[in-house]
């Protein structure tokens, strides 16, 4: 009755029971699907329970995503005995001095030492999966890395911390160097008699950020082939082709316009600014040393086969980086990824709801004064939260820091979830009403405002 009163949705996931008079009743609080793709913000300062609210929703039975920066919810669903996904971002330093063939197995069994795990042995290598047994529980493993070649075009999207100048350049200066690379492939080809096309697959399948500004890419081959003239920006050196992708990438920032003609009349050098320069050579280094792309070992990663629920483990990117920047291009290219395959299964007429749940929601949405990292940053919220709604995407984020969050966060989340804050926080939010409950709130309480229901004070659910 109360429920009703109220107008709680009687199904959807349980969250709290209603709390009154200094007590916890026997009514349940629920989300059901509409209120949940109108998004959820959870907000409350150290140790006022957001996390264990995270998790009580992680054990209902829903398809869920949900990011991870120190496996809380990785132990959470092993400890339940639960069958999921694991999504590993790994980095090149994880797996520095094993072949490539034992890579995977490598990683594995990183993962498996964390959190105890049996150890992988290569019979548990299936489709693009990594079977392991913890405790009780099934982890489908994925190790996971970005393919640089396939964000190289919109790199300058994926991160928000690209400089400006750098943006601006990142899609001519793509542009032209793909331009080379074609080139460089064709007469490759034409060397060897063999499809231009697979030579710019092997290329491509091998290109790093640090192949622009270091390490040249190294084809490999199966017989050894001699120099014939002096062909432009590759070599044949032993069982392999060296490409020059760093002189090419040089040579077309900079100005060695002559050389590029060599390769190819269309192309010339963009002459610029050696401020310019030097800001491209520098994100594209930082990019290198965090390792996060083409990591050897990792798979391909296939929403569709994923489990109904899903943890992205961050907690190596953030261990072997210690860099935001880091975690959030991997987040975003995710979470990008994720949404075009909502997106595709829109237009097909299937889409189910999934939950992506993000806690510590500032480090992935931070409020930033620069415009452009702004519009990274909104473009992707918009998308996952706006255009999400009717694509079944429920976005549900966590913070103690609402300052320090995108401001259209708040707009979007349509149901607040307001734990123990400090009174300016609860002015801001239009919680002052509550203060006498939420400035000394003990773990778990809260006050929920929703668009479906009336306030309602909670005591959320700590076991389910
Ligand atoms: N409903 C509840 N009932 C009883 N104890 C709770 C409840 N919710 C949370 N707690 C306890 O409060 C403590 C802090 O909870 P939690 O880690 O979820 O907070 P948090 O808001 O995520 O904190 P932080 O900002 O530090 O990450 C934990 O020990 C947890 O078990
Ligand atoms: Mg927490």
């Amino acid at each position: 009755m109360l429920q009703d009163a109220l107008g709680i949705p009687h199904d959807g996931i349980k969250i709290g029971k209603i709390f009154s008079g200094g007590k916890e009743i026997d009514a349940y609080i629920n989300l059901d699907e509409e209120t949940l793709v109108h998004h959820i913000l959870i907000i409350g300062t150290t140790g006022s329970g957001k996390t264990t609210l995270l998790k009580t929703m992680l054990s209902q039975n829903i398809n869920a995503i949900f990011f991870d920066r120190q496996g809380d919810f990785v132990r959470h669903l092993i400890s339940r005995g639960e069958e999921f996904s694991v999504i590993m971002p790994s980095v090149t330093m994880m797996i520095n001095d094993v072949p490539s063939s034992r890579a995977s197995i490598e990683l594995g069994t990183l993962f498996a030492e964390r959190y105890n795990c049996s150890m992988p042995v290569s019979g548990d290598i299936r489709d693009n999966e990594i079977i392991l047994e913890c405790d009780k529980s099934i982890v489908h493993l994925i190790p996971y890395s970005i393919n640089f070649i396939k964000v190289i075009d919109y790199m300058h999207k994926l991160t928000p911390y690209m400089s400006s100048m750098a943006r601006v350049f990142w899609p001519v200066i793509m542009n032209n160097f793909k331009k080379g690379i074609d080139k460089i492939a064709e007469n490759i080809a034409l060397d060897l008699s063999l499809p231009k096309e697979r030579i710019e697959s092997d290329i491509y399948k091998l290109l790093t950020p640090s192949s622009l500004i270091e390490k040249d890419v190294k084809v490999p081959l199966q017989k050894k082939v001699n120099n014939r003239s002096s062909p432009t920006y590759y070599s044949y050196v032993e069982d392999y082709i060296k490409i020059d992708t760093s002189k090419l990438f040089r040579h077309i920032i900079g100005n060695e316009a002559s050389t590029l003609k060599q390769l190819d009349k269309t192309l010339s050098s963009l002459n610029l600014a050696p401020q310019t320069q030097d800001a491209i050579i520098r994100v594209l280094r930082s990019l290198s040393e965090f390792g996060i792309f083409n990591v050897n070992g990792t798979f391909e990663l296939d929403f569709q086969r994923l489990k109904k629920k899903t943890v992205v483990d961050l907690s190596w990117i953030l261990e072997y980086t210690a860099s935001v920047e880091a975690i959030a291009i991997v987040a975003y290219s995710i979470l990008s990824d994720f949404y075009s395959y909502k997106d595709k299964l829109y237009k097909k007429g299937n889409s189910e709801l999934t939950i992506l749940a993000l806690d510590e929601a500032h480090e992935y949405f931070p409020q930033t004064k620069d415009e452009e990292s702004k519009s990274i940053i909104e473009g992707l919220l918009n998308r996952l939260m706006r255009l999400g709604r009717v694509r079944k995407i429920s976005v549900i984020l966590a913070t103690h820091m609402p300052d320090d969050l995108n401001p259209l966060v708040l707009q979007l989340s349509n149901t607040k979830i307001v734990m123990r804050n400090e009174e300016n926080v609860l002015e801001k939010l239009g919680f002052e009403d509550y203060a006498d409950i939420l400035l000394t709130a003990p773990a778990g309480l809260g006050v929920v405002r929703s668009i479906k229901f009336s306030d309602v004070v909670m005591k959320t659910l700590k076991e389910i």
